[in-house]
């Protein structure tokens, strides 16, 4: 089996580390040269950290080719699209990857709060379109949200669910339903959270060791919006109020200003908390 990763951002270069890691022959296309090498290397890092703590015997990085020309997915079993949460981008996407792929080559979005039935709706064999979804950090969380849509074929979903056990993860069936299952949950809860911190006057260190300590959570919310990126969540918040119309999808105003001042978390070094390069 051969697998194209477009774009290899934290979400792309993670599925392609999953891939290597698996043992997939992987194909992954960035905009330049540079930013593939860069993926590249981090994922090398990662998986040598594997092997260093005993977690894996090897790995074989010539798994994984990095490209700049989409045509070099041509002979692609499955294609994951991972670029940026845009309907625009994603459809034009699908549209080309439609042209260069296979005609029995699945095509699968990861988008996290669009509509798979939307980034689809530009193609003609909308039917070998499926989500799947992954949770960041892809390499660590075992999650894969494997969403059909109402013309998804069975095979192309039971390809794409083969695949997410291949790779290790705990797949789940869905439906292509705003935010899918975890997202349609997990966003207007951690907008909760970020209401909290002006109505209860509390400080984000204190509210993220309520959530860990008084309700088991593995990091706090400030924590995970600082990783997910406070623009990710921003976007995926807006695009939920959008189809749901519930208050609570809408992004919170301090989220929004934040995004806007280029408070973006982990990645751009302060969010609600400071990191180092
Ligand atoms: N790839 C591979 N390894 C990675 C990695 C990556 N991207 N990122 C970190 N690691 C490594 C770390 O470097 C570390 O290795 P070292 O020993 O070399 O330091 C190792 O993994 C373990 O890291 P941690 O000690 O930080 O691991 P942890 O036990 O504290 O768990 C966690 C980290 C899994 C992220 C845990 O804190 C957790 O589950 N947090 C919640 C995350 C979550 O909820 N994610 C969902 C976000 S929502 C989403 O993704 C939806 C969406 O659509 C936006």
């Amino acid at each position: 089996m051969k697998v194209g990763v477009v774009g290899l951002g934290a979400m792309g270069a993670g599925i392609a580390q999953l891939c290597v890691e698996a043992g997939v022959d992987t194909v992954g296309r960035e905009v330049t040269a540079e930013l593939g090498e860069k993926a590249r290397d981090r994922i090398a890092h990662f998986l040598t950290r594997k092997v260093e703590k005993g977690q894996i015997e090897s790995f074989d990085i010539a798994l994984l080719t990095t490209t700049t020309d989409l045509s070099d997915l041509a002979d692609c079993d499955l294609v994951i699209e991972a670029i940026v949460e845009e309907l625009g981008p994603k459809q034009e996407l699908f549209v080309e990857l439609e042209r260069i792929c296979r005609p029995d080559a699945v095509l699968a979005t990861n988008t996290s709060a669009l509509s798979v039935t939307d980034i689809a709706s530009k193609m003609s064999s909308a039917e070998r379109v499926v989500g799947m979804h992954f949770f960041n950090p892809a390499p660590l969380m075992p999650l894969v949200e494997i969403v059909r849509t109402e013309q998804t074929r069975d095979d192309a979903f039971e390809t794409a669910y083969a695949l997410g056990e291949k790779l290790g993860k705990h797949p789940i069936r869905c439906h292509d339903t705003p935010g899918f299952v975890v997202n349609r949950v997990l966003i207007p809860l951690l907008n909760d959270c970020v209401r909290v911190l002006d109505e209860a006057n509390v400080t984000p260190e204190d509210l993220d060791a309520g959530m860990k300590f008084g309700a088991g959570w593995p990091m706090g919310p400030c924590e995970l919006l600082d990783l997910v990126g406070i623009d990710v969540h921003v976007h995926a918040s807006e695009a939920m109020f959008e189809k749901l119309r519930e208050p609570r999808m809408a992004p919170p105003e301090q989220l929004v200003e934040m995004a806007k001042a280029g408070q973006l978390g982990r990645k751009s070094g302060h969010g609600f908390f400071s990191y180092d390069s």
